[in-house]
Parts: C-alpha cells; structure tokens; sequence
C-alpha cells in the first residue's frame, strides 16, 4: 500500500495555488493519499453497511436554531457524537431508537493503531454521509476531553473538496481533494484546526453504487488513562 505521507504532497496533489506553495498546514497534519486500496474499502464499505442496519442514519440539527444538516450522520463505537437543539455532545446511545451504537468495527481498530501513534483505542465513530449537495461548515472538533490523541478520517465515494484552516477561524484556510481510500490525521498543532467540506464532486468514483461519499471519523473522546 501506498503511503505517500506528508503535508507538501497532499497539498501539492490538491493543487495548491502557487503563490501559497510554501505555506505549510499546522504541523501534525497528515494525509495519507490510498492508504486503504479497493478491497480495502469494499470490505470497510460492508462494515459500515452493517453499522448504518444497526444504527439508521439521522439528520442532526444545529445547537440553538434546530436548523437540519445537509449531512446525515449515525456512529459505531462506545460513544457517538450527537448535535440537536440541546448542543453538542458525545452519548452511548442512537438519539432516535435509545439503543447503544453498533462496536466499531476491527478494521478501524486497526487502522487507528497503524496511523495514530497514540497508545489507547478511539471510543467513537462518527460516519457522515454525503449526498451530491452535502457540505459540512468550518469547524473544529473540540467536543472530546483528550486532545493528545489525533482524530482520525477516512474517505470513501465521492471525491470531496475539503477545507483545512488554522487555529483560528479567520486564519487562511487551504482547500484539497480527498478521494476514496484516503485517510487524514489531525494530530499535534493540527488537532484542533478548523476543517469542513465544501462539496461533494459526484461521479467521480464507483465504490458506493448510488453516489455520495461517507466520511468515518475516529476520536478518542475521555481522557486517556
Ligand atoms: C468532519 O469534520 O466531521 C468530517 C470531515 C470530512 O467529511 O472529511
Ligand atoms: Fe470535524
């Protein structure tokens, strides 16, 4: 398997403009350009399949307003990350059916321990599902209790375009393509980055047969011991 590490390839496969070429992301941040191959993903897309039977996609709402997501979102693991008009928060179980999510399957486990470098396992897998005119606001994950531990991204479908800024909302922010079967960390400085997702490029892959793309995100939420 390819592991083209690094922040310069990525952002010189996303197509950088060149008048930013020397600008780097925060430090810590890695993509991982294929890092899961096809059956990879065929095999990891069968998992999430069993998880989404289990745990029917919702369609969260924002804190406050109530104001639906574009994307749809369930998760595996012990703890699930839910939003609603009460806030946003982790909890143990499905906010519609009451039932504890479905385990995270080993695959993630596995790929967690290969990219994470942190020595105890993610708790939580938020899957998020774009259709053709998802996107995902600026934002940071700051909802855990353990930022030493990376969070970390899968990308299966659709090519989406994605968003990666600073530390702060208004810092420049920088825009790359992540493909199905790419992975990314947020780890170090890049923890608490702000991301999103600006659009969903459809048709550009033939994993998922209806279109779309789903993102898996793994965290650690409590702290370590
Ligand atoms: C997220 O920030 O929760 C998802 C990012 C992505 O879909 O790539
Ligand atoms: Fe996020």
């Amino acid at each position: 398997m390819k592991d083209l590490s690094g922040a310069r390839t990525g952002f010189a496969r996303a197509g950088t403009p060149m008048k930013h070429h020397f600008d780097q992301p925060p430090e810590g941040f890695r993509i991982l350009p294929g890092r899961l191959d096809r059956p990879a993903q065929e095999a990891l897309l069968a998992d999430i399949r069993a998880v989404v039977e289990a745990a029917p996609p919702y369609r969260p709402q924002m804190p406050r307003t109530g104001k639906p997501f574009s994307v749809r979102m369930t998760n595996c693991g012990a703890l699930g990350w839910v939003s609603d008009r009460a806030g946003y928060r982790y909890q143990s179980v499905h906010p519609e059916t009451g039932r504890p999510w479905p385990p995270m399957p080993q695959a993630l486990m596995d790929l967690w321990r290969a990219v994470a470098n942190f020595p105890h396992p993610p708790e939580a897998c938020l899957v998020n599902l774009y259709d053709a005119d998802a996107k995902l606001g600026l934002h940071r994950d700051e909802d855990e209790d353990e930022f030493a531990a990376p969070v970390v991204s899968v990308s299966l479908g659709d090519t989406c375009l994605f968003r990666l800024g600073g530390l702060a909302r208004a810092d420049r922010t920088r825009s790359l393509r992540l493909s199905s079967g790419d992975v990314v960390v947020l780890g170090g400085a890049a923890r608490l980055a702000y991301h999103g997702v600006d659009r969903i490029y459809p048709g550009t892959s033939t994993l998922l047969p209806g279109g779309g793309r789903i993102n898996l995100t793994l965290r650690r939420v409590t702290p370590a011991p």
